[in-house]
């Protein structure tokens, strides 16, 4: 029997990244995954390889849309769907391998299989039972269907088998309009797809800040992408290549059928914690299936902790990741600290939508004093160069103080514009702290100045 300080159950971003933090901190170390490469839905089926096949189709979009004016002429590409999957195949296969040079690197052993908790301080594999000190849940979560859907991965897909259709359906039916559902709504509309994304509320993504997801919605309608809002999808029947959508509008009950060539169930997820035997050993787990932990990701059992997607919080890959070092540092005996007030989201749609801290509509309903700054993308540079001009930053500071509390963009590389932000935040730092830092011209991240500007005596470009 093999003898750990820790081991880690799943190999997600929470799971691989606990473990090299654990190495680095000299704990003997192993991780158990049971898919045939390292990195989970995020590095397998998710974040990475979604990221390829928007990267790939927004190069489309612009060949097809802003080319011919800057004077590159020419006939557009046009797509050769089996090698898009093989390139999108190759990034998935370069990151997972990068992994295993880390896992290498790092002396974690990698325990091959599906693992399950026996018994406090063991962890089984197969046939095999391994001592550990410490075990850390680290299996992420699933896609949550809805009843009277049955996914089959080539009709009726979850976000898995959107990434591995065989052909780019005519016509799309999206059910969520939340993060899965735009990013890879987005992706089959820019390939030619007929995309109608049904939501059951009155917006999209929710959470998000209410002036971008108007925003957000508008500019999707113009790339083409069709919505009805405020529909509960009833039930999906699936043919042998096509299915009807059924579903009912709650304003006034009526009922309307879509056809479809493609169905994506994007719905939400939920923790995937089957076979883990947590039941058997009392582990505490919320009526929504989280698992429910303290202050420092302990579960109800001792020694068995639990971060990530099968916890409470946004199910995000950087917030399991923050999780996971967290963990490394309290079960190597030092102090580890997540600051759940500075996770940003993003969803990479085209213009990316980025998030960080209170929206208005938080700091309103908790009666707070603060002041917005907004900045248009039309009055920077760069983005009007770039034919990037759409959407806006938004920074949110207390009324007295100025310090930052939030911040909301839609916008060129949105995603990356929002870390500046975010490490504002981490320093307490006022709206005015970030007006007064020189940034770079021509860059999109004077939009972000410009707000912080537009939160004292007014920016300079509107
Ligand atoms: P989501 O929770 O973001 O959105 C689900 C949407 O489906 C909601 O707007 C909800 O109102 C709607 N819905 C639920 N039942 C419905 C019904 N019967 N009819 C019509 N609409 C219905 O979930 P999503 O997009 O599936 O993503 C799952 C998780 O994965 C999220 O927690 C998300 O944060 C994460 N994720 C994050 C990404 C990123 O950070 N860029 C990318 C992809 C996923």
């Amino acid at each position: 029997m093999a003898s750990y300080d820790v081991i880690i159950i799943g190999a997600g971003p929470g799971g691989y990244v606990c473990a090299i933090r654990c190495a680095q901190l000299g704990l003997k170390t192993a991780v158990v995954e049971g898919r045939e490469t390292l990195g989970g839905t995020c590095l397998n089926v998710g974040c990475i390889p979604s990221k390829a096949m928007l990267h790939a189709t927004h190069q489309l979009h612009e060949s097809e849309h802003n080319f011919a004016k800057m004077g590159l002429k020419g006939k557009s590409p046009s797509v050769d769907w089996k090698q898009m999957l093989t390139y999108k195949n190759e990034v998935v296969d370069g990151n997972t391998k990068g992994i295993e040079f880390l896992f290498k690197k790092n002396k974690i052993d990698w325990l091959k299989g599906w693992g399950s908790i026996p018994e406090p301080g063991r962890v089984k594999v197969g046939d095999d039972t391994h001592e550990a000190k410490n075990i850390v849940i680290a299996t992420g979560s699933e896609t949550a269907s809805l009843p009277g859907v049955e996914i089959d991965e080539k009709v009726v897909v979850s976000s898995t088998g959107a990434l591995e259709l065989a052909k780019v359906p005519k016509k799309m039916v999206v059910i969520g309009a939340g993060v899965i559902g735009l990013e890879l709504g987005s992706v089959y509309a820019r390939l030619g797809a007929e995309v109608t994304v049904i939501e059951y509320l009155d917006a999209v993504t929710p959470g998000m800040d209410g002036e971008v997801q108007k925003n957000l919605q508008k500019i999707l309608k113009k790339q083409g992408l069709t919505f009805v809002m405020g529909a509960a999808v009833q039930s999906v029947e699936a043919l042998k290549t096509k299915a009807k959508v059924h579903y009912k509008l709650r304003k006034d009950d009526s009922e309307a059928t879509l056809d479809a060539d493609t169905v994506l169930v994007a719905t939400g997820r939920k923790p995937y914690t089957d076979g883990l035997g947590l039941d058997a050993l009392g582990v505490e787990i919320s009526k929504r299936g989280q698992v429910q932990t303290d202050k420092q990701w302990q579960t109800s059992v001792k020694g068995i902790y639990a971060i990530g997607d099968a916890i409470d919080g946004p199910m995000l890959a950087h917030k399991a990741e923050d999780e996971g070092m967290a963990v490394a540092e309290v079960l190597a005996g030092k102090h580890g600290h997540v600051n759940y007030g500075v996770i940003p989201g993003v969803i990479y749609t085209h213009p990316e939508v980025a998030s960080v801290g209170q929206t208005e509509e938080e700091l309103k309903q908790e009666g707070r004093a603060y002041k917005a700054g907004k900045f248009m993308f039309m009055g920077n540079g760069r983005a009007k160069a770039n034919f990037a001009a759409e959407g806006f930053v938004k920074i949110l500071a207390d009324k007295e103080t100025d310090r930052i509390l939030g911040a909301h963009i839609i916008g060129p590389m949105a995603g990356d514009l929002i870390h500046e932000v975010c490490v504002a935040m981490e320093f307490g730092a006022s709206a005015e702290d970030l007006a007064l830092t020189c940034h770079a011209h021509p860059t999109y991240s004077e939009a972000v100045r410009e707000a912080a500007l537009a939160c004292g005596d007014g920016p300079i470009h509107s």
